[in-house]
This record gives C-alpha cells, structure tokens and sequence, in this order.
C-alpha cells in the first residue's frame, strides 16, 4: 500500500512528457499469485528535450525481474529500480528504443482492487486513475496515447475466457494446460483505459448495427447462471449506442463491445476501450431481485459508460485536474439520455435531489473543491459529486446559455476539433466560444470557484406604472483556498404567472440581459424591470433548476401554492412543495428540540394532498411531492447546532400529521394502484409503484400497525413492493413479529443472491434510533457479510453512516467510534474504499456541539495512526482542517 508521502500535484506544474512512446506490447502469464507481465514499449526523445533527461516510469508496489534495452540486458549502472518508479539514463537523444520490463505481480493478495485483481476467481483489472503502475512501469499519466497489443496466456481450463481491449487477433494453445490469446487495439490510448478480463463466465451476446450499417458484436459476460438477469442491461446497451448516434452524432469505432460483471468492485463501472468492467450491481437485473431503482441506475450507467468512448476515450483528458472534461460531460450526456427514456420532469427532480443531499454539503463543506481542482494529494479522492454532479450541472449551463443549435454545433466542434487528442477545459469551452460568438470568459468562473453561489432574491411590483422589478443579489461562500470570490454568470430560466395561471409577458426588459425565459445574472447585485406586467404575476425562478445555485427567495405561502398549482415546469412546481414543506419541517424540528407541541399548517398539507389525488400529474410526479425533504436537507436547511433526534422526531411528527389528515386520499392511491397488472421495468411501472408504495407507508403510519405492511410482503411479485414493505416494517415496527418474521424470510429466500442481501443489510442499517449501532454490529458477524468485498461494506457500514442520521449520530457518540475502528480496518486493504467511507463524516461541524465534539474525537484517532493510506491521510486531514 501507497502510505503517505505528503506529497502534493499542482496543475500549474504540468509539463508534457519527456519521452513519446510510440507502442505498447504487453504479455501477461497469469497466473492467481505469481503473475508475469513484461512489456515492450517503443519511446524516442521529444524534439527539443535535453538529451541527458532521464526516462522516468511510474510504479506502485513492484517488482522487477529484468529489464532489456533494445533486447540486450541493461546495464544496472544505468538505471534505478525502486517500488513506486524505474528511472532509466543515458538513453538515445534522437533514435527511437525498446524498453523490455519484467515484472511480477500477485492478483490474489491485491485487495486494493486497483491494478490487475482477482475477484471471485476472474481476474480482472482497474486502472483509472492511477492502477497501471501496480502492473508495470509504465508513464502512466492520460496525455501519454498510445497503440496497444496484448498477450495473455493462461490456464486453459480455469480460464476460457481471455479478453483485453479492441479487436480479436487471435489464439492457440499453448502448452500441455495453456493457451493464448491476442488483442489489438487500433485506437490510442491512455493506460488507464487499458482492461484485461480471464476466467469463465457465461455471456450474453447480440448485435447492433450502427448509423453507417457496421454490425457490431455485443457481448454481457456475467457469472454463469445469471444471464438472464443481463437482458436489461443488453436492451439498455443497444438503446444508448441508437441514442447516441440521435442526439451526438456519434457511432461506435470497433467490431465488438464487451462488458463484464465482477462482484469486487471498488466503484460504479469502468469504460476501458471496448471491455467495460462493471460492479455486477449495474449489470443484473430481474422483477424478482432489482428494484425499479436498480433498473433506473443500470439504464444509467450504461449509458455513461458507452458514452465515454466519444467522451473520454476518444477525446480523454490532458492531466487529471481536467477530470470533469470526461465526468461533468458524460454524466451530462446519461442525465439527457435518462430523461428521453423516462419522465424528464420527474428525472430532473431526482437529479437535483441528489445534487442538494451530496454535492451541496460537500461545497459547503471540507471537502469543498473547484469542479477543475488546480491541486491534489489523491486523485481518487476527486472522483466526487462536485467533478460529476456539478461538472454536468454546468454543461447543462453552456447548453441553456447557447440554445440548442449553438450547443450542438460547439458539440459537433468539440468532436472534431480535438478526436484523438488529450484535452482541457479550455479546449472544450473554446468550442462554444467559436461556435457561437458568445463570451464564455466569466462564465468559466463555474469551474474554477467552488461553493454553492447563494441569491438573495426580492420582488416588488407597482400597479400604477404596471412594472415589475426583481432585484438579485449573489453571493459565492469562501471555501477551503478560496476566501475572496468573483461574481458569476448564472442563467434563471424564470416566468411570470399571472393571477389565472397564465404567463405574463413584459413589453420591455430592462436592468440586465435577459434572453428568452432565461434572465443572466452576471453582477454582484442587479435589478431587473419589466414592464407592461397588467396584474401582479407570481416569479417563478431557476425554473428546471437552470443554474445549480440555493435561492433565498421569501415567497408567501400563498404564491407558492399558486405555482405549485399552475407552473407549466413540473420541477417548478415540485420546487414549490418543497418550499411550503421546508419551514413546516424545520419548525417542527425545532419544536421537538425544546419540547413544545408540532403543529402542522393546514395549507401545506391541503396543497400536498390536492397534489397526491391529482389524476392529471402522473404518478412519478406525485410520489416525488410525497416523498417530503430528507433529515439531511433539514439539518442542511437549519444550518448547524443540529440534534439529529429532534429533526426525525420532528418529521415524523409532520409525516404523521398528513397521514391522518390524507387517511382516504392514501387508501385510494394504495387500492387504486396495488393491482397493477404484469410487471414492466419502465418509467410508468415503476412510477405506479413508487406512488403505491408512499401510499402504503403513510397508510402504516395512519393506522399504525403493521398489517397493511405484512400483507404487501407476502402479497409483493417484485423486488420494489418486497423491499418496500420490508423497509416499513424495518423501520416503524422493528420490534415486531412482523418486521422479525420478514426479515428472516427475506434472508432465507434470497440466501444465495449477495446483491439482493445488500439489500437487506441496508434496510436494517438504516432502522432509525441508538440501538441501530449493536445491529450494525451484530449483522457485521452475518455469514453473508464480507468484510472484503465493497458492495457488502457500503450496503451496511456505508448505508448506516450516511443513510441513517439518528443511529450514526447517537448522542453519545458510540457510533463514530465504531465508524473509526472500520476505517482504520478497512484502509490497510482497501484505501479507496476506506477513504470514501470517511467522507461519511465530512458535516460533522454542523452538529451540536456534544456531537460534534465526539466526532472531532474519533477523526482524531483515526488522524494519529501512523499507517494511514495516502487516500484516508488526505480526506481525514482535509475534514479536521
Ligand atoms: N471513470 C469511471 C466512471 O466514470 C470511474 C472511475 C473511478 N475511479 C476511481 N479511482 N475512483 O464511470
Ligand atoms: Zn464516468
């Protein structure tokens, strides 16, 4: 393992390579502990570069057997040989020469899962972003491309299947037990996209044919018995790859595409050249076992994946602070891709739920950090909402700002200006500058100051001069490194909503530029006046959530409702409900804490009811009301100070309330919607379930016994209503025969199924209350839990730190010492696994300060082990800070 080296990378120190190589040779014999990988690479001199400079490899815990200079034995004297690099002198100044490096690896004892690894008997690797080097020396940065070739010879017996990336050379045996097999990838690559896949696995295979009548073999390895649950997976591949080809114009490059499902896996997917490596927890899928969330997500990521080849393989990164260039892009492109496979009103509600509960507080946090970050400790520790889920918030920026047609074209100029190149964010920008004529220079400030912009919004209209004016004024918080901040360009998409609920428009605009529905922010403060406005209209604003920004915007209650009534933007008007919800939540939080009576104002509860029973919204839509904000978006609300206990006492007390209020409204949702007829994994199925299921939890929480509940268990045909009756149960009855009883017949049934007892190691992990912690504890002795593989960790240590705010939190602190006893157990073998976990505590500022006290204790201990990995060293410094 990488311990720490404090070193520190700064983007102004990028330089290119000494040396341009020119080809790769790899031939691995593998073997599960004593693997031999010798590589043959062709370097010369860049023109210009002093020829004494010395080659310098990377490396990452190896070990070398023997290194040749144009096939002779090379001189130790020139050359020096340690675990983390291999620097090589007195090299040619002009002629192009072979390095021939041996090395030997172990495939089993690599519980990093970073490099080439054994899972489950299938070797298998991870190279993004920095694995390469645990298999050889190698520059193993992303703006060194080159053409690859690869030999893998193997046990023929236990390993069938021998896969790399690009196109089938060919095979033989090899040997009494062996054989081989070749693969060329004609497409230049960096070395983090290089894969390699050997065992026996069953596959799934079909074929697309693309835009110019190519046919290309599609081919899902999973292990074998479980191909049928990877026809999901298969449909959603041949979906992206026609999307794709629709919406970018782009086709796919090689005869075959393969992706393989492993079970250790330390994130989502990989996109490796033509061989994506998934966590088969995006891959397999059936009624029986995934839920309509699983299917959801395998769509997704899917898609990301397959889209990466035009973003980021094709056109990949110059040097890792450009991350978001493929990440901001391509999670861009699969939130597009989702919303015209599904509901794209209710899709963009789930997106920027998921931007306010992760990448809100991580802006507003320690961890804080520019979506192009100008320095690192740990790339890995970069792979974060902020470069993912802002990275795309701000291409949809440029999108929104341009119009569809100059977005296009500054795409279309994107992909033809920069095909094969390692790229920048400037680059990229540069595109829409060119394709547009517009100005993108302060706009560009998106990537480079962190923190969510907060705007101060007022309105005032004057029946006399029939004007409206609307007054903003922005603000960026300081974040860690950046105290002073410049003010943004933030494009609102806005309408006016006239007393009859229809749009007003102005006769003039004045006080900033306003370009259709969407009004540019650009100074600290600006005041926009339109006049010509007959009545008073309510403001819609940051309609679809055009700008990632928190709005502070003091509407009445009654012109909220008005929108969420009226507005012609779903999202909007889920907005509204989550703006009349908010202060009757935090409210209520507050009145737990001093122990006063909750009340709860009728208004909201008559708007959310109108809501559930409106047979003209559909049914995602109205779970999405339902589903009120989080303990998390209250604690974010409130600001600090904050008791866990008092905020869930807090909303169950609001959730209670509506259930009473909604008794019949629920009943009829729940009857009108339990038989839905046979199952369908699409965005219609599973939004009638997803409204079913509401229903249900607050008809349990109405009638308060458990039997609505038991009876969905035994009655459910689909993972969804199974596991979401099971949750109830968990979680309101814990104690009961009920909840015991289901949740032993769901372990019994589904014994064999790993991904589907994550599941039910999550449910239980999340049972709100202090005795939580002795659950967790005792299921970590479950013989389905493995303290090795990633899925088993994140579903119960994972789930119960971030997912279960009053049993992580437990007043006396016990949880966070547990927490800090995982770690510190987990880093030695996984670091990334360790360190991501960490972030699990990163608010921990923001809670009262008893908590907040025993937390800084235990990252205290974890911060005075003298073993830390380079990837915990980081995050637990940066989050003490
Ligand atoms: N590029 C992969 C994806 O977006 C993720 C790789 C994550 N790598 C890491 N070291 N965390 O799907
Ligand atoms: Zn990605």
């Amino acid at each position: 393992m990488r311990t720490d080296t404090g070193r520190i990378v700064h983007l102004a120190d990028y330089r290119p390579t000494d040396f341009v190589l020119e080809r790769v040779d790899l031939t691995f014999e593998l073997d599960p502990t004593e693997t031999k990988v010798e590589a043959r690479l062709i370097f010369h001199r860049r023109e210009g570069v002093d020829a004494n400079a010395p080659l310098i490899l990377d490396g990452d815990d190896l070990t070398m057997t023997s290194l040749l200079f144009d096939q002779i034995e090379m001189d130790p004297a020139r050359y020096t040989a340690a675990p983390e690099s291999l620097v090589i002198r007195d090299l040619p100044e002009s002629v192009p020469f072979e390095i021939t490096v041996v090395t030997m690896i172990n495939p089993e004892a690599n519980t990093q899962l970073m490099g080439l690894y054994r899972s489950n008997g299938i070797y298998c690797t991870q190279c993004e972003a920095e694995g390469f080097r645990r298999i050889t020396y190698f520059p193993d940065r992303p703006d060194v491309l080159a053409v690859y070739t690869i030999n893998i010879i193997a046990d023929k017996a236990a390993n069938p299947l021998l896969l790399s990336n690009g196109n089938f050379l060919g095979g033989a045996g090899f040997g009494p037990d062996k054989h081989f097999a070749a693969w060329f990838d004609p497409h230049p690559k960096p070395s983090y996209l290089f894969a390699l896949v050997a065992g026996d696995l069953g596959v799934v295979e079909d074929t697309f044919v693309t835009m110019s009548e190519r046919e290309v073999t599609l081919k899902i390895y999973v292990e074998h018995g479980k191909e049928p649950r990877a026809a999901y997976a298969m449909d959603a591949l041949k979906r992206s790859m026609k999307w794709d080809e629709e919406v970018f114009g782009r086709e796919y490059d090689l005869d075959i595409f393969m992706i393989v499902a492993v079970s250790d896996f330390n994130m989502g997917a990989m996109e490796n050249k033509g061989l994506n490596i998934f966590n088969d927890k995006y891959v397999l899928a059936d009624p029986e076992t995934a839920t309509d969330q699983d299917y959801a997500n395998i769509e997704a990521i899917i898609a990301h994946e397959y889209f990466h080849n035009w973003t980021g393989n094709r056109i990949t990164c110059r040097d890792w602070f450009q991350l978001c260039l493929k990440e901001g892009l391509t999670v861009y492109r699969d939130h597009e891709f989702s919303a015209d496979m599904r509901s794209r009103s209710v899709k963009r509600i789930a997106e920027v739920r998921h931007l306010r509960s992760e990448q809100f507080p991580e802006d507003a946090g320690p961890l804080a950090h520019p979506v192009r970050p100008t320095k690192y400790r740990e790339i890995n520790n970069f792979y974060t909402t902020t470069v993912y889920e802002k990275g795309s918030e701000v291409t949809r920026m440029i999108a929104t700002i341009l119009g569809r047609d100059d977005f296009k074209k500054g795409m279309d100029l994107y992909f033809e200006r920069h095909d094969g190149d390692a790229a920048t964010v400037e680059d990229f920008v540069k595109c829409f500058e060119d394709a547009s004529g517009k100005d993108l220079k302060q706009f560009s400030l998106w990537y480079h100051q962190a923190g969510t912009p907060q705007i101060t919004v007022s309105s005032t209209y004057d029946a006399g001069a029939k004007t409206l004016s609307l007054s903003l004024e922005q603000m960026v918080p300081a974040t860690p490194g950046q105290s002073a901040k410049e003010p943004m360009h933030i494009p609102l998409r806005f309408s006016l909503i006239s007393e009859n609920g229809a749009e007003a428009t102005a006769s003039a605009i004045s006080g900033g530029n306003v370009s259709g529905d969407v009004l540019h922010l650009t100074d600290r403060a600006q005041t926009f006046t339109f006049t010509g406005i007959g009545s008073r209209p309510v403001v819609s604003l940051n309609r679809g959530f055009s700008a990632p920004v928190t709005l502070h915007f003091s509407q009445s209650a009654d012109d909220l409702g008005h929108i969420a009534r009226y507005d012609s933007d779903l999202f909007a008007r889920w907005q509204a409900i989550t703006d009349l919800a908010l202060p009757v939540l935090t409210d209520a939080a507050k009145s737990a804490r001093e122990g006063t009576a909750i009340t709860t104002s009728p208004a909201f509860i008559d708007v959310l009811l109108a809501v559930a029973a409106d047979e003209a919204l559909e049914p995602a839509f109205r779970a999405q009301a339902l589903s009120l904000p989080s303990e998390a978006d209250i604690a974010r609300e409130l600001g600090g100070n904050n008791d866990p206990d008092a905020i869930h006492a807090g909303r169950q007390a609001v959730l209670s309330a509506i259930a009473t209020a909604g008794i019949e409204v629920f009943r009829a949702l729940h009857d009108a919607h339990s038989a839905s007829g046979p199952f369908t994994p699409d965005a219609n199925g599973a939004g009638k379930r997803g409204l079913k299921n509401i229903a249900l939890s607050f008809l349990t929480l109405a009638e308060n016994t458990p039997a609505l509940a038991a009876e969905a268990f035994a009655r459910a045909d689909n993972m969804t209503d199974l596991s979401q009756a099971l949750t109830i149960l968990a979680h309101r009855f814990p104690d009961s025969t009920e909840a015991k009883e289901a949740l032993a017949a769901f372990e019994t049934r589904f014994a064999s199924n790993a991904l589907v007892l994550d599941k039910w190691f999550s449910i239980q992990a999340t049972i709100p209350g202090a005795a939580s912690l002795d659950r967790v504890k005792a299921l970590m002795g479950s013989p389905h839990f493995a303290p090795t593989n990633p899925n088993r960790v994140r579903s119960l240590v994972g789930t119960f730190a971030f997912g279960n705010t009053t049993g992580f939190n437990r007043a006396d602190g016990a949880a966070y010492g547990f927490f800090a006893e995982q770690i510190l157990a987990i880093d030695p073998r996984n670091p990334q696994l360790a360190a991501r976990l960490l972030t699990a505590l990163r608010s921990w500022r923001l809670l009262e300060p008893g908590r907040a006290d025993k937390a800084r204790t235990a990252l205290t201990t974890i911060e005075a082990s003298t073993s830390l990995s380079t990837d915990v060293r980081d995050i637990v410094d940066r989050i003490l800070k």
